[in-house]
């Protein structure tokens, strides 16, 4: 079926974001809302990011398909390529200007598919800003590897999900399990090697099914060998996947602090979308490679966004309404070695910060294990940010 979505002429006008059948204003008084988004932008003007990370998809391609990955959804749900350089540091330079601090490389896709990711790494790093990606793993070569090393990657987080071939093989579905296995062991030795600290490794593990006979054997395996693991229960994907219930009834949801607090993602193409569960841009809230990040942040769309989720109208906006992020999943964080955190905290912070997002709380180095916290920058706003967002605050309603 190929998305009617993609066949319209995309605009980033605040008039076609408004009816781009993203928002449903049935049973509401839009222009009642409108004109309070508006006041409230007169009233609390945007100045800074209040998340000081920023997510750039360097590529939605990638060279797996996992069976708990909704690829298949995403074939036709969306225009696909590579991040182009030159707009990626002009929007680098624009966050740093704005309270940047982090930069995570990864999206939708395998960050290893651009071939610039070292450049686009180093030209963070130059900046002063922390790094982060997610990878497969199976295009980490010892070139790549070396690359991403001496281009000061602060963090990978490596997703491993089977510990024999038919396992690994049945749900990292095109990968294979020795290439894999011997990309992150010679990683490690390369790392050693090289007398780097960094990357910290971090290796996650999803229980399914598929693999869940392998769930202890990885927890032996690994954790003595890397700097933190990880194991959870699988989510929904958005609408992607339905491992999870959903949920008419909205007394149980609550937000998922995302939309307010969370960091700004920017898509390969510049799209700005709320978080990274909008596999296909459903949700498309401006584009940051033809507007400003502020203008993005500060117009109708974002904020009838951020007002749906604090006043918990979740109807207005139906890719929230059905997401597993509103609703407790307090079970689905099964074991960590990264924090000490109870495991209600733990699955309101996103995963690649030191932030509470829900609550809007920062944590505190000591919460994380020694190995894990050296070096981290803590994600609370600066000062600057913190005097301003006080300020700027929205009134209640
Ligand atoms: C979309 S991938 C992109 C990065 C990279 N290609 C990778 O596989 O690590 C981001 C993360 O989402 C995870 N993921 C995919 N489907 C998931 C699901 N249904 N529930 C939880 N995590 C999922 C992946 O395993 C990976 O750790
Ligand atoms: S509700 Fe889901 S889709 Fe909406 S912002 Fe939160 S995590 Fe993203």
């Amino acid at each position: 079926m190929v998305n009617q979505r993609l066949k319209v002429q995309r605009s980033y006008d605040q008039q076609f974001l408004l009816n781009d059948q993203s928002i449903n204003w049935h049973g509401v008084d839009r222009d009642e809302l409108l004109a309070y988004v508006r006041q409230e932008q007169a009233d609390a003007p945007i100045t800074r990011l209040r998340h000081p990370e920023v997510r750039y998809e360097v590529t939605d391609h990638c060279n797996a398909e996992c069976i708990m990955c909704p690829r298949d959804q995403h074939k036709l749900g969306r225009l696909h390529g590579i991040m182009d350089q030159q707009k990626y540091q002009q929007s680098v330079d624009e966050v740093v200007e704005l309270g940047c601090k982090q930069i995570v490389l990864t999206g939708f896709g395998e960050p290893l598919i651009d071939k610039n990711l070292e450049q686009k790494i180093a030209y963070a790093k130059d900046k002063g800003l922390r790094t982060y990606i997610i990878s497969n793993a199976s295009l980490l070569t010892r070139e790549r590897a070396t690359g991403i090393i001496e281009a000061g990657l602060d963090e990978l987080r490596l997703s491993f999900y089977g510990m024999r071939k038919e396992t690994y093989e049945s749900v990292m579905v095109g990968l294979d399990f020795d290439v894999t296995m011997s990309n992150v062991l010679s990683f490690l030795e390369l790392r050693k090697e090289l007398g780097s600290r960094r990357p910290r490794l971090e290796i996650s593990w999803l229980v399914l099914p598929e693999n869940q006979e392998d769930t202890e054997l990885f927890r032996e395996f690994w954790e003595p060998k890397i700097d933190a693991i990880e194991i959870w229960k699988p989510h929904n994907f958005g609408d992607g996947r339905s491992y999870r219930q959903r949920y008419d009834d909205i007394g149980i949801k609550n937000t998922c602090g995302r939309p307010e607090n969370g960091p700004l993602q920017i898509q390969w193409n510049g799209e700005v979308i709320p978080c990274c569960y909008d596999y296909n841009n459903a949700i498309v809230l401006g584009n940051a490679f033809e507007q400003p990040v502020l203008e993005i942040l500060s117009a109708e769309k974002f904020r009838m966004l951020r007002l749906a989720h604090r006043e918990k109208k979740f109807q207005l906006f139906p890719y929230c309404n059905q997401c597993d992020q509103l609703i407790p999943h307090t079970d689905a964080l099964i074991y960590t070695n990264r924090h000490n955190l109870p495991k209600e905290t733990a699955v309101k912070m996103s995963n690649t910060d030191l932030y509470n997002l829900v609550d809007d709380q920062p944590f505190d180095e000591k919460d994380f294990n020694a190995k894990y916290a050296d070096g981290l920058v803590a994600m609370n706003p600066d000062s600057k940010t913190v005097e301003t967002i006080r300020k700027n605050s929205p009134r209640k309603r």
